[in-house]
C-alpha cells in the first residue's frame, strides 16, 4: 500500500468542457483514521454529469465544489483499516469518495453504506446506485408511467436513459422510443436492449421522426438533455402527457442565461404536466426499487450497461465523455 494519497482537486472553474487546467493532481499524506473512523481505498468512481455542474460557482442542489477541494464524486471503496465496529477491513462500501485514492468513512456525515449482498461494485454504482434509482423513480413516480404508454427517452444509450427504456418495457409501455446520437448507439438500444424505435438526433429530424413514431402523441417524455429535443417532444405531447425533467446535459457546459422551451404552450393545450426532480429526495425508498431491480437482473430482464475507464487520472477525460457522447452506458472509473 502506498503511503501517499493522490487527489484530483478543482484548480479553476471550467467555462465549457473540463480542460487540463481545470483539475490538478496532488499527492497528499495518507489520511489517518481517528476514533470511530475507517480508512478505505477507493476502487471505483461513478462519473456523473452533475459533477460538471458542481464545478460551477452557481446555485444548485448541493454547494459548488470549492477551489482546491477534491472533486466530489460517488464511488466504491474497500476498507483497509478501521477504528469502528461499523466497518471491517475488506468491506466494500459505497458513498461519496471523491476523486482520490483513499477516503475516510465515519459514523456520521461521512458514513458510507455496505454493498448489497451479491452486487458487484460497478452494478452498485449503476443499476443499484443513483443511475438506476433515477431511472426507476423518474419513470414510475414522477412520470407515473402506465401500461400502454408511449414513452420517449433522450440520452437513451447513456446510463440513465438505457435503464429508463428497459424499465419502461418491463412495466408494459405500449412503445418505447429512444433518442440517441448516431446509428451505432441507436442500433445497440434497439437490438440489445429491446427499444421499439430509435431516433438518431445527430442524423435525423427529431420533430418529424417523433410525429412518425408517436402519431397519437407521447404519453411520457423522460428528458435527460433539454434544449431542442425537449422542444420537439413537447410539440408532440399526447393529451395529459407527462414530461419528466431529469437532466439538461445539452446546457451544462454553457455560461449565461438559458432560453426556455419554446413549445411550452403544448402543456396548456394538451393538459400536460412537466415536473423536475432530484433523486436524493427518494433515498428512503431506494430499497423498494433495488428489490425490483435485483429480480430483473437475476432473471436477465435488465442489462447493466457499463463503460469502464481505467485510472484515477483519467477521471476528467471520463467526465468529458458524457458531453461528447463517448460513452455507452454507465461511465465508471476503475481507480
Ligand atoms: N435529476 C436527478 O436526480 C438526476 C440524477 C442522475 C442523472 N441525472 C441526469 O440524467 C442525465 C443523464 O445522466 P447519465 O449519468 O445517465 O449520463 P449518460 O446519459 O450516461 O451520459 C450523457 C449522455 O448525454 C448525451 N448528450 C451529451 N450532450 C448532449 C447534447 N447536447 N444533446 C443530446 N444528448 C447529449 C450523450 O449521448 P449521445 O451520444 O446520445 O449524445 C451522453 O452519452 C443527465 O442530464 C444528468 O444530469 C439527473
Amino acid at each position: 500500500m502506498s503511503d501517499r494519497n493522490r487527489r484530483l482537486v478543482l484548480a479553476e472553474r471550467p467555462t465549457g468542457m473540463v480542460e487540463p487546467s481545470t483539475v490538478r493532481v496532488e499527492e497528499a499524506e495518507m489520511p489517518e483514521p481517528g476514533p470511530g473512523e475507517a480508512l478505505a481505498r477507493v476502487r471505483f468512481l461513478s462519473i456523473d454529469p452533475t459533477i460538471r455542474t458542481w464545478m460551477d460557482d452557481a446555485p444548485g442542489y448541493l454547494p459548488p465544489i470549492a477551489i482546491d477541494d477534491v472533486v466530489r464524486s460517488g464511488g466504491v471503496a474497500e476498507v483497509v483499516r478501521s477504528n469502528t465496529d461499523r466497518y471491517s477491513p475488506g468491506d466494500l462500501l459505497f458513498g461519496m469518495t471523491g476523486w482520490q485514492d483513499y477516503v475516510i468513512a465515519d459514523e456520521g456525515e461521512r458514513a458510507m453504506q455496505s454493498l448489497p449482498a451479491g452486487i458487484s461494485p460497478t452494478v452498485a454504482l449503476g443499476l443499484f446506485g443513483i443511475t438506476g434509482m433515477t431511472a426507476y423513480f423518474g419513470l414510475t413516480d414522477v412520470g407515473r408511467m402506465k401500461e400502454g404508454d408511449v414513452v420517449v427517452v433522450s440520452g437513451a444509450a447513456g446510463a440513465t436513459g438505457s435503464t429508463v427504456g428497459q424499465i419502461a418495457k418491463i412495466k408494459g409501455a405500449g412503445k418505447v422510443i429512444g433518442i440517441a446520437g448516431g446509428p451505432e448507439k441507436c442500433g445497440w438500444i434497439a437490438e440489445e436492449l429491446g427499444f421499439d424505435a430509435t431516433i438518431d438526433y445527430k442524423g435525423e429530424d427529431v420533430a418529424k421522426r417523433l410525429r412518425e413514431e408517436a402519431p397519437e402523441g407521447i404519453d411520457l417524455y423522460f428528458d435527460n438533455v433539454g434544449g431542442e429535443i425537449l422542444d420537439a417532444s413537447l410539440a408532440q405531447l399526447a393529451m395529459r402527457g407527462r414530461v419528466v425533467l431529469c437532466g439538461a446535459i445539452s446546457s451544462y457546459n454553457d455560461r449565461g442565461a438559458l432560453s426556455g422551451p419554446a413549445n411550452y404552450r403544448s402543456l396548456i393545450i394538451r393538459r400536460g404536466r412537466m415536473e423536475g426532480f432530484i433523486i436524493l429526495d427518494y433515498v428512503e425508498r431506494f430499497p423498494e426499487a433495488q428489490a425490483e431491480m435485483a429480480g430483473w437482473l437475476a432473471s436477465g430482464q435488465i442489462k447493466a450497461a457499463e463503460h469502464i475507464v481505467e485510472g484515477l487520472e483519467r477521471a476528467p477525460e471520463a467526465l468529458n465523455m458524457l458531453f461528447t457522447g463517448g460513452n455507452t452506458g454507465k461511465v465508471i472509473v476503475q481507480v
